[in-house]
């Protein structure tokens, strides 16, 4: 894939794994990059690092209806098109089911899946005008394994991970990529509040996904051999991993006690 030309719409591209992906994406020439967001002062550090680079910033929360018609209205007037569409942005809300409020769980939802489809959904006739297109969305392990005091948050990326095959399949006579990242714990923003160590960084995670991208993989893990091994146990054996899960129940709960990051 030639990058130069592409032109990249990345929700949550201002913090941690988003905007090393745009990190990346600069190292290899691409130039028109649309980022959404919450937090305008994030965008103010974009153009501060990234002097090069010809932004479109929509602020908003990527849930709302009318923000992702005003996205796809001004990147069809602006660029007339779009080639990648990096479906980035996330939060997290962990702990006892009964002890996440109502409001984390909605939001975690519509964040983390509807508004991504919605997006999807209002990229889609823009992508469809483009020679070599893509789609990222940004799952998570947890959305293939799920863990305890993670219920919510596992199951809007489980969801991730069945739009992304639909899709995929729904898109077959049409040179559009799509492509699922599943990060491990990854050492962002979204993790301070998490209380666990040895994670991923978001450079290493960022550069998978260009690096899929560019193998045209259909989806990148991470978390190595381990996580490979504990995917198929799951899968063959998810009793015997419920053992294995009993085994880090305190760790787990201990990690989720205080994450946060909505
Ligand atoms: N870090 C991990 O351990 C980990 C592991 C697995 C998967 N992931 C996934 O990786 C993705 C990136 O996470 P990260 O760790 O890089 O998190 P992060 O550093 O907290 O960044 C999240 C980004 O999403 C944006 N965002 C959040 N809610 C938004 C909303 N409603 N509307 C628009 N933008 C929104 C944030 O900007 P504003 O706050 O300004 O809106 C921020 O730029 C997420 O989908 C996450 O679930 C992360």
């Amino acid at each position: 894939m030639n990058f130069k030309e592409k032109k990249v719409l990345i929700t949550g591209g201002s913090s941690g794994i988003g905007k090393v992906i745009i990190a990346e994406l600069v190292s290899l020439g691409t130039k028109h990059i649309a980022v959404v967001g919450r937090d305008p002062k994030k965008f103010e550090q974009l153009r501060m690092e990234f002097t090069d680079i010809s932004f479109l910033f929509f602020e908003g929360n990527v849930a709302e209806l009318d923000i992702i018609k005003q996205i796809s209205a001004e990147i069809q007037s602006k660029w007339a098109g779009l080639d990648i569409l990096i479906n980035n942005a996330g939060v997290v809300s962990a702990g006892k089911l009964e002890d996440i409020s109502d409001e984390d769980i909605i939001a975690q939802q519509n964040i983390n899946v509807t508004g991504l489809i919605l997006l999807t959904k209002y990229c889609l006739p823009l992508l469809k005008l483009s020679s070599e297109a893509a789609i990222i969305n940004v799952s998570s392990g947890l959305g293939i394994i799920g863990l305890p005091f993670y219920a919510p948050y596992a199951a809007t990326k489980a969801a991730v991970r069945q739009f992304s095959e639909a899709v995929r399949r729904e898109l077959q006579d049409y040179p559009i990529h799509v492509m699922t990242v599943y990060p491990t714990a990854t050492d962002t923003p979204m993790m301070t509040t998490a209380n666990t160590s040895n994670m991923d960084t978001a450079e290493a995670v960022a550069k998978s996904t260009i690096e899929g991208l560019q193998k045209k993989s259909i989806d990148v893990f991470r978390g190595g051999e381990q996580m490979l091994n504990n995917r198929i146990l799951n899968f063959q054996n998810p009793l015997e991993y419920d053992e294995k899960v009993k085994g880090m129940y305190e760790a787990m709960s201990k990690r989720a006690s205080q994450h946060r990051a909505m």
